[in-house]
């Protein structure tokens, strides 16, 4: 069942969801850029610069952003599997898992403006559906310990702690999975 407070709120406004491509790609840095300057603490957010984002649309990966009228509201990031740090793997839930069915939530930012629609789950729930088409079975991702918005809106998504690390010997992080096919 779809999230009825993002459902309101895209219908009342008639926000629109596009890809994200190499024409629109510097919105998204931009909106990158401020929420990061937004932030109080630093590690809350890895920076992607644009060359990685190139990168990652260049490997068929799913970046999505929704717009209201020409604005980018917000984006999110699904990297296909095998495109990403294998440290996100280190666990024994995925021993014995075809690494091709592994897929990795990679950012999701919503503009200051507007949060507290549950945009953020918009994104969650895509992303399970793009995965659940085509066959992948789980979905990680990481998450800032203190970042206690985005944790309780993957926990109400169904993402289940899986471990602690420290990545790029900076940034601590929760690591979250879900599986999404039996
Ligand atoms: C984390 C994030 C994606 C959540 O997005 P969201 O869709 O707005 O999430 P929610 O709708 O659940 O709102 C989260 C909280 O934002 C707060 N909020 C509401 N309006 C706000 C505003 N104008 N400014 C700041 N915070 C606001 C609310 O307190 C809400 O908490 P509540 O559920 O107790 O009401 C968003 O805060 C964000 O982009 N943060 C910066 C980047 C980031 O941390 N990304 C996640 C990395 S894993």
């Amino acid at each position: 069942m779809k999230n009825p407070v993002y459902q309101h709120f895209m219908i009342e406004n008639d926000v629109k969801l596009k890809l994200i491509d190499e024409k629109n790609l510097n919105l998204l840095i931009k909106l990158q850029n401020e929420t990061i300057q937004e932030l109080e603490n630093d590690d809350l957010y890895r920076f992607t610069s644009f060359e990685k984002y190139m990168e990652i649309l260049n490997k068929q990966s799913l970046v999505i952003g929704l717009f209201l009228k020409q604005e980018l509201i917000a984006f999110g990031t699904l990297l296909r599997p095998n495109c990403f740090e294998e440290e996100l793997l280190n666990s024994k839930i995925f021993n014995n898992i075809d690494k091709n069915t592994i897929y990795y939530y990679k950012a999701v930012v919503v503009k200051k403006t507007y949060r507290g629609k549950k945009l953020q789950i918009f994104f969650n729930e895509y992303f399970e559906d793009f995965v659940r088409k085509n066959g992948g079975i789980y979905i990680v991702l990481n998450v800032h310990p203190d970042n206690q918005y985005s944790i309780k809106n993957f926990e109400a998504s169904g993402f289940i702690h899986y471990l602690d690390l420290v990545m790029e010997n900076r940034y601590p992080r929760k690591a979250y999975y879900k599986k999404i096919l039996p």
